[in-house]
């Protein structure tokens, strides 16, 4: 199926209650055909207002690290594990992860890129099952490349903080922006 036709069942999902709560489905912006893949963990407040990833506090954020390593926003693809925003922000449980899956394995597949960036212990976490890999925390996995052969090559899976914790964690702010340098710098 085309990715807008799954992009409009996505908008009126209720496939988790989540649906009861939200104001706009998030389901992601960006190419479809992009190199690069960000996977954040949900919309928050602005991100379920605007109906677009990564537009709030942590977007900003988001943007300066995307500069710092020399990408364009609007070369990437930016999305969610789960496409609508949780009441207050809480995590996702995993039932709602579970139920929002098949739209995030379908974008993967249709984008097919050559590199994923998880952003924070939850997209890790499912990234890394997705593919097989043992998740060891993402104190540990944080800026590491991970590289996998696929059907179409090589792809590289590449887990980073989330730019949210920065807002919280000063100290987080300078590692995020190194290891985006670093693992992201020439690609
Ligand atoms: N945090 C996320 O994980 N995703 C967004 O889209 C915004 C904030
Ligand atoms: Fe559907 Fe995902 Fe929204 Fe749940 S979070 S209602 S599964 S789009």
């Amino acid at each position: 199926m085309k990715f807008e036709e799954i992009k409009k069942q996505a908008e009126n999902c209720r496939k988790c209650d989540l649906w009861k709560t939200r104001t706009n489905v998030v389901f992601g912006e960006g190419p479809t055909n992009a190199k690069v893949m960000f996977i954040g963990e949900a919309p928050g407040f602005n991100e379920d207002k605007q109906g677009k990833p990564f537009v709030g506090r942590a977007g900003k954020f988001l943007d300066e690290l995307l500069t710092a390593a020399g990408l364009k926003r609007e070369d990437v693809y930016i999305t969610n594990i789960v496409k609508c925003r949780p009441p207050n922000n809480r995590d996702p449980t995993d039932s709602e992860i579970k139920a929002c899956y098949p739209y995030l394995d379908f974008q993967i597949s249709h984008i097919n890129p050559k590199i994923i960036v998880p952003l924070g212990r939850h997209a890790s976490k499912v990234i890394f099952e997705r593919y097989k890999l043992p998740f060891e925390g993402i104190s540990k996995e944080h800026g590491k490349t991970r590289e996998i052969s696929n059907l179409f090559g090589k792809l590289k899976i590449i887990p980073m903080y989330h730019p949210a914790a920065a807002i919280y964690n000063q100290s987080l702010k300078g590692v995020l922006i190194e290891d985006f340098k670093k693992a992201l710098g020439n690609v």
